[in-house]
């Protein structure tokens, strides 16, 4: 999402002349966009301000900050940031500029930024870093509020884009000539929900939730998501659809169902688990069982077989238990993931999980992260051996000399020498596996 928000600002201050450089220390101006769910991320941040400071003073360097800053944060920031704003004010951002003593030439049309025709910043149409997979925002926000989790607090309730815009931006990009369109969202699957998100179907009136603006079929009793998956689904050309993230909490059988009968829609599906114990889940507030969860696995097996599918997990939560953090292990061996994220609890400051003590010794949370590392290192090897000898399709993404990079549908990355185009789609031998990808070769 943060890739995605960033795109739509370089889009703004190209469109004001400005150019992107790799070079931090060619920069004039500096532009964080923070991400809060990890303290490491933000302190990062505050790693940089010795540095910065000090070109500030000559006058040499103007630096901004935008993204997800806790409330605790931003007072903090404040000293070494020139200005502090949201994304959702970029459309203002000549304005913001220039109050902060930026100096640059009008906009290429008028002085008015072209992108922005109103005050949905949605509608500016983002400078994409690939030219292969275009990044598509269907909702902001997170109305769930996991115990542990930043995010609510930083980036606000759920609020989803009009399902019209997004099929429009998508139907842009293929005819753009992009081969991959990933929708992006902290939880996809309640895209265009109200709350209570269960009421899909009012019992009495038999009316569905949401307003029909927001859906493309009102007849229709499927899950918006779904609805809206099914409608960009339908745009002709080759091309692949991916979406992430899933909540296992909304995740219907309708939507693995629209996955397994998708002709562009990827067996890729990322759904956080978090911990393999129902203690800790509801400490959580994860409002879903293990039961639950894994009746999804096996859905997904049963609809997807060849499908891949990724977690999150949080290892050392308070109180987690040697015992509760096997239930994960079990789980891992349950869900057979090929990709995890997994992360060493960090209290972040204004969540609810800040009310219990962090107990759980850094030396613990380090030890189960390799544990279960190294568990999903054998998991994932063991699958991706499997694919030795095969002929798979890859769509190249990037070429590093002679070395081609690319993921097949299912998400899984392949290298392999070549000398064509990205943006192809190729079938690629698979000649060897490693854990965490695939090396073969295209002849
Ligand atoms: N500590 C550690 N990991 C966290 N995540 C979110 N909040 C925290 C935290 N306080 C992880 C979760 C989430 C992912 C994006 O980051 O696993 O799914
Ligand atoms: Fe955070 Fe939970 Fe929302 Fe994910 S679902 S963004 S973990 S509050």
């Amino acid at each position: 999402m943060n890739k995605s928000d960033s795109e739509r600002l370089a889009a703004v201050l190209e469109n004001i002349r400005f150019a992107q450089t790799e070079k931090e220390a060619e920069a004039n101006l500096i532009f964080v966009n923070a991400c809060s769910v990890r303290q490491s991320a933000i302190d990062r941040i505050f790693g940089k301000k010795k540095k910065w400071n000090k070109r500030r003073e000559t006058g040499d360097l103007k630096t901004f900050l935008l993204g997800c800053v806790l409330p605790k944060d931003k007072p903090k920031m404040e000293n070494f940031f020139d200005a502090i704003f949201d994304i959702k004010d970029i459309v203002n951002l000549p304005k913001i500029l220039r109050k902060s003593g930026v100096k640059f030439k009008q906009s290429k049309k008028n002085g008015q930024n072209k992108f922005a025709p109103d005050s949905d910043y949605f509608h500016i149409a983002p400078s994409n870093s690939s030219k292969v997979s275009a990044f598509v925002p269907i909702m902001r926000g997170c109305d769930h509020f996991c115990a542990y989790c930043a995010v609510p607090y930083a980036k606000g309730p759920e609020i989803s884009r009009p399902a019209r815009d997004i099929a429009n931006e998508a139907k842009k990009y293929i005819k753009q000539g992009f081969k991959e369109i990933t929708l992006l969202g902290q939880n996809v699957n309640s895209y265009g929900l109200i709350r209570p998100r269960w009421k899909m179907v009012d019992e009495k009136t038999k009316k569905i939730y949401p307003p029909e603006s927001w859906i493309l079929d009102t007849k229709s009793s499927k899950p918006p998501f779904v609805q809206l998956l099914e409608e960009i689904d339908k745009i002709p050309g080759k091309f692949w659809i991916r979406f992430i993230t899933s909540h296992p909490m909304d995740m219907s059988l309708d939507l693995i169902k629209a996955v397994a009968a998708g002709e562009h829609i990827t067996p890729y599906i990322h759904l956080p688990a978090q911990a393999g114990n129902d203690e800790v889940l509801k400490k959580m507030n994860r409002q879903y069982t293990i039961k639950w969860y894994k009746k999804i696995i096996e859905n997904i097996r049963k609809y997807i077989p060849d499908a891949v599918i990724s977690t999150d997990i949080i290892v050392g939560f308070p109180d987690e238990t040697k015992k509760q953090f096997r239930d994960t292990m079990d789980l891992f061996d349950f869900a057979r993931y090929d990709i995890a994220y997994i992360a060493k609890y960090s209290p972040r400051p204004g969540t609810a999980a800040t009310h219990y003590k962090d107990n759980v010794p850094m030396d613990e949370k380090k030890r189960r992260e390799k544990i279960l590392t190294k568990k999903l290192s054998e998991i994932a090897l063991a699958r991706n051996q499997k694919l030795v000898g095969k002929k798979i399709e890859v769509l190249v993404e990037s070429i590093h000399g002679q070395i081609g990079f690319g993921h097949t549908r299912e998400f899984r990355g392949v290298k392999f020498p070549y000398s064509g185009s990205i943006g192809e789609f190729v079938k690629v031998k698979i000649t060897k596996a490693n854990p965490w990808g695939l090396m073969g070769e295209f002849k």
